[in-house]
């Protein structure tokens, strides 16, 4: 396995801009990708994601039958209508992306063939129980590979032709349960109707409904019916997907933690269920502003950040299904903040790329700080002292890029273990860091 040595670098001393080495929205891409093969249409994009999880959709689909090219820096995307997908000639592949397993399998349950689903060993212990369940009582059949009570990657897909629409009360908050569903959905005969007691992200209903589906959505309550097919309504003009924020948000607190800097991030997704996170941070302290707001059907701008004095807060609850994916480098924040960095009701994060309540446990630990791990969080006090480290990144691609953060925020050595897995969602992470970094 790669080891990487980190010798920390100061930041260059004028105002630093990370654009083009931001990658696009993760989220959005791989709808992208699954929604334009389902129009009638074709499609283009600019800025896709070249993540590896974003690539594994973009081939599982090619392997479906659906013509992918790149355009010059354009994608553009031969959709063949929701009926227009092809057998796989073998097992998909989904590399470490769930997002993309649990979305591809809303759709192939309702193909007019059998298909296999599967990925690496991540996504062969991650919980597929609850995609499983609420497809099966949509008609949907999928057999997991079962391991104490419970269903996993390899799921075998015994198409049909068509599904029925359910009423169903999301039991966790999960965009990827939600999406799959609504995917599913639009091969129902009735309507499907999703009840979301706490908001996730909304990337799939924006996108299908700019394809024209017939979605709505009312309060806490989606529906969608399969009465309408997916069109791109300007197949021509290449839409633009926002630049990653989960992706910025290690930038952003780089920047924070930093004694006097001003970084600007670009076109940066602005995406209210998925900023969330600057909104714990300025709660902390954050000195941001943004700039060059877009409002278009994914909201884009320019986050500005500046050295923060931050101290720590309690974290509702009810935020947390929405800043999940950033309470790693939350973390990394909350050990230049004062006062007591805790993280409650996220037992989700023992289920992501890896059990990250856990390996962010070990990683703090590794750092010299006295945490303390809980079932469903962890909690430690602020502001410390980073000492040089070791961290095991587990192949998670969140947990290493926390690591190599603390270690140039705190300004100390570390090893990293496994820093392959960084291209799972942020290919370009050491180009933006050479790019704010003094070389010397
Ligand atoms: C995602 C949803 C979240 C998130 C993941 C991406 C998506 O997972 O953690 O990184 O694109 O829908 P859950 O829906 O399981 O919470």
């Amino acid at each position: 396995m790669d080891e990487l040595t980190i010798t920390p670098k100061q930041l260059k001393n004028h105002t630093l801009i990370l654009d083009e080495t931001l990658p696009g929205d993760k989220s959005i891409s791989h709808r992208a990708y699954i929604l334009a093969s389902l129009c009638n249409n074709n499609s283009l994009f600019e800025n896709m994601s070249e993540a590896t999880d974003c690539k594994n959709s973009r081939q599982a689909l090619k392997s479906l039958g659906i013509p992918i090219k790149n355009i010059k820096k354009k994608t553009a995307i031969h959709g063949q209508g929701l009926k227009g997908l092809k057998p796989p000639p073998s097992c998909i592949n989904v590399g470490n992306a769930g997002t993309a397993i649990r979305l591809l399998t809303g759709i192939l349950a309702a193909q007019p063939f059998n298909s296999e689903i599967s990925g690496d060993k991540s996504i062969q212990q991650r919980p597929m129980d609850r995609i499983i369940n609420p497809l099966g009582q949509m008609g949907a059949i999928i057999k997991g590979k079962a391991r104490n009570n419970k269903r996993f990657a390899p799921l075998n897909i015994i198409g049909q032709k068509q599904l029925k629409g359910i009423l169903y009360q999301l039991p966790i908050a999960s965009a990827q349960v939600k999406s799959a569903l609504l995917f599913a959905g639009l091969y129902a005969q009735e309507k499907t109707v999703i009840i979301e007691e706490t908001p996730s992200r909304d990337h799939s209903e924006r996108l299908l409904r700019y394809f024209g589906a017939d979605i709505l959505c009312k309060k806490n309550h989606i529906s969608i019916t399969n009465t309408k097919p997916l069109n791109n309504p300007h197949p021509n003009t290449a839409l633009f997907i926002p630049n990653d924020p989960s992706a910025a948000a290690f930038f952003i607190v780089l920047a924070a933690c930093h004694p006097s800097c001003t970084l600007i991030l670009r076109k940066v997704s602005l995406n209210p269920q998925r900023i969330a996170f600057l909104d714990i941070l300025k709660h902390m302290g954050l000195n941001y502003h943004i700039e060059n707001k877009i409002e278009t059907w994914e909201p884009y701008g320019d986050i500005i950040v500046n050295s923060s004095e931050l101290k720590n807060i309690s974290i509702p609850k009810e935020i947390i299904p929405q800043i999940i994916d950033e309470i790693p480098i939350l973390a990394i924040a909350g050990c230049f903040a004062r006062g007591t960095f805790a993280i409650t009701d996220a037992k989700e994060l023992r289920v992501k790329e890896s059990d990250r309540i856990h390996n962010m446990v070990c990683l703090l630990s590794n750092m010299g700080i006295d945490v303390t791990e809980k079932e469903d969080g962890f909690s430690f006090k602020g502001p410390v002292k980073i000492t040089p480290f070791h961290c095991d990144s587990q192949h998670d691609h969140r947990i290493a890029m926390s690591a190599i953060i603390a270690a140039q925020a705190g300004q100390v050595s570390a090893t990293i273990k496994d820093c392959n897995c960084i291209k799972t969602s942020f290919p370009k992470f050491f180009d933006s860091l050479e790019k704010i970094l003094i070389n010397n």
